[in-house]
This record gives C-alpha cells, structure tokens and sequence, in this order.
C-alpha cells in the first residue's frame, strides 16, 4: 500500500520511482471470477492474486490449479511461466496435471498396492499396472471448497475438500486444506494440511510445469538447475523406486553445481533411458527433517529469471516433460512441445507405503499432516 501511494505521488509529480523491479507497483488484492462450469453445471471461480510488487498469481478452485504466474525478468517486463489453458475445458480434458494440486497420493504406488496395519489396500492402477497420482479422479478433478482473504503475508486462497473413505481405494475420510499465498517475495507459497479419521498414506503436491522464459517459448533445456541433492532414488523401468538412495557423485543426476538441463539429458545413463530425461525423486540435503530449506534453484539465462523452490518435505521429482508431445494446445495456442516445460514437484518419496526404509507417508488420526513448499522468484 505504502509502496503503491509512494509510486503513484510520484507518478503524479513526473517522477520516476528508482525501484527497479517495482515498476508495476499495485495494491496487493483477490479477486473472484467466473471460469466455467463442470460437466455436472458446478460452477468453477478463478482467483486472482495481485502482491505489492505487481507479481500475480491467477488459481481456480477445480483441481486447485495455478492457471498462471506472472514473473518480472531481469528487465522488469512480466511473462507467464507456467503452462496451462486459458479456459477451464482445457482442464476438464485430458492433461498432464498442469499446474495441478496432487493427491491422496503425489506420484507412483507400485501395482496400485500396498498393505497397512496388516491389510491389503488396492488403489486404481492408472499408469501401466502403477497408482499415480492420486488415481483416475485424483484431487487434481475435484471441485474444492474456497475462501479469499487478504493476510499480513499477502493475498490468500484457501482450499478445502473432503476425501471420502474408500475414494480412489484409500482407506479412511481425509480432510485436506491447501493454503496458497502471494507473498511479498514474489513467492508463491503453498502449505498443505489434512487429517484422517483412519490410517492412510498421504503425499501432497503441486504439479506446476515451469519455462521461465515464458509458457510456450520453446523448451527448458538451457535453464541451469541446482538441486540441495548428494541422492537420488534410482527406479526400474516402471518409475518405480528400486528402494535404494544412490549417490548422484559422477552421474548426469549431479546438480550440487548449476548445470544445464540439456547438457546430459540425453547421456546414455541406465537411468536417463528409464526416465526417457530426467523424472527422478532427488533426497534433499536437510539440518533437520521438516526444514523449510532449499531444495532447488534455476536460471533462464536469457530473461534473468531465478526460481527457488523451498520446501519441508523429504524429496522432489525433478520432471522435464519428457511426455509432452505437441498434443497439448496451451495458453495463447502455444504448442505444448517435448520438454517445454519443467515439475519440481516437492514430496515424499514414491512408493513409499511399500518400502518402509522410505521417511513414511502414513497419517493416522489425531495427527496432523503439514507441509509447506515455496516457489520464490527473482532476477539475475
Ligand atoms: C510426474 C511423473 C511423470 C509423468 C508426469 C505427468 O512427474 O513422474 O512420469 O507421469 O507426472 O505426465
């Protein structure tokens, strides 16, 4: 507000304010909108979510999708860096969880199975004889719950929705809220928290796929990535974990140093060919389990765009589209090409109700499921 009322006197009096990347100074706000409606004639809102700094977030309450991210560059100029559609049917259809909240379960269950306190639990098989993602009607197809407000922290969406016992195969009722924040920091910060009546397993995502030099403007190959990784849970030919942590020393998954996407993407590793690219659960470096520490970093070189992603969780799937094809026709009618975008998706690891050296996903009731993970941007 402040800063609002300081750039508009002095736009007033023909000055120019010399803060460099607050040129699109605005009143932080949230706004509603109608998006569309589902299949049933439920009605779908789009937010959106304006900070001071002019950053904006656009969300809809189907799927609790980021439909956009408007991030300056280097120069101040704001580009969308997700994908996605400009029309909730695009979402309605068929797509690779753009921009998606994950859940009961965020990435694979080997064989759809898995035993708990001494039962066998069986999950829709949605991926090769594998559970991923939730399932066939995941959390990223619900209609959730949602209330606006305006935080100290900045512009907040709160998403609410009920998962019933037996949905998709998981045991119990879950109560899940996912918060979302526009922050000052140009972050977008989400935090996730359910409980259960029963024990199930739980692992919460946010399936954005990112091109910082804006959704649709080719592919993601020369953006550095640096991932707080020493490991990574190397999989067999179903992107399954094989259970062990692997250390990345001296292999194409090495990101402790910033390197290019591209640069050994295609290296005939065991692993790569497996993942068709990269699409590996990393084990981030942590003080202490729970940390809200950073886990990756990445720079376009191009436009000067930085994206941090922090998070509490153990692990994060490090996606680089492999599966995009041009089938998808995104924003703007931009072609969604091989590897345009990139998912740093924060979680547990996969698999994890079936390899119990894993940190474990199990809520039980009278816990309560927290996690935080922030996507901070910044310009170099
Ligand atoms: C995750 C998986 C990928 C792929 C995408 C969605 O990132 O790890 O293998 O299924 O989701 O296309």
């Amino acid at each position: 507000m402040k800063i609002f009322l300081f750039t508009l006197t002095l736009g007033i009096l023909g000055m120019s304010p010399s803060l460099s990347h607050d040129t699109h100074a605005a009143e932080p706000s949230i706004t509603k909108a109608l998006f569309g409606k589902t299949a049933d004639g439920a009605a779908v809102d789009l937010y959106t979510l304006v900070n001071a700094r002019g950053m904006k977030a656009t969300i809809t309450n189907f799927g609790g999708i980021v439909v956009s991210l408007w991030v300056p560059d280097r120069d101040g100029k704001e580009a969308d860096v997700v994908l996605g559609f400009d029309k909730l049917d695009g979402y309605l259809g068929k797509h690779p969880y753009f921009g998606a909240l994950v859940g009961r379960y965020g990435n694979r269950i080997a064989e759809g199975q898995f035993e708990l306190d001494g039962k066998t639990y069986k999950l829709a098989q949605n991926n090769d004889g594998n559970h991923l993602h939730g399932g066939l009607k995941g959390f990223d197809k619900q209609l959730w719950a949602a209330s606006s407000s305006m935080t100290g922290d900045g512009p907040q969406l709160v998403l609410s929705y009920l998962s019933s016992d037996g949905e998709e195969g998981y045991p119990g009722s879950l109560s899940v809220q996912v918060t979302y924040t526009l922050t000052e920091e140009n972050a977008l910060k989400i935090h996730y928290h359910a409980t259960t009546d029963k024990p199930t397993p739980v692992n919460l995502t946010n399936h954005s796929y990112f091109n910082l030099a804006g959704q649709g403007e080719g592919d993601i190959l020369g953006h550095q990535v640096e991932l707080f990784a020493d490991r990574f849970t190397p999989v067999d030919q179903g992107l399954i974990p094989t259970g062990e942590l692997r250390s990345v020393a001296g292999t194409p998954m090495d990101f402790r140093q910033p390197a290019a996407i591209g640069a050994r993407v295609d290296q005939d590793d065991e692993q790569l060919v497996l993942g068709k690219g990269y699409d590996h659960n990393f084990v981030l470096k942590k003080t202490k389990p729970g940390a809200l520490e950073l886990a990756a970093r990445v720079y376009e070189p191009t436009h000067g765009r930085v994206l941090e992603v922090l998070t509490t969780e153990p692990g994060v799937q490090f996606y680089v589209g492999n599966f995009l094809d041009g089938t998808n026709i995104g924003k703007g009618n931009r072609v969604y090409q091989h590897r345009y975008g990139f998912c740093l998706e924060t979680q547990h690891f996969p698999n994890s109700p079936n390899l119990l050296q894993f940190p474990s996903t199990i809520l039980r009731p009278g816990e309560s499921y927290d996690t935080t993970t922030v996507y901070r941007f910044s310009t170099r």
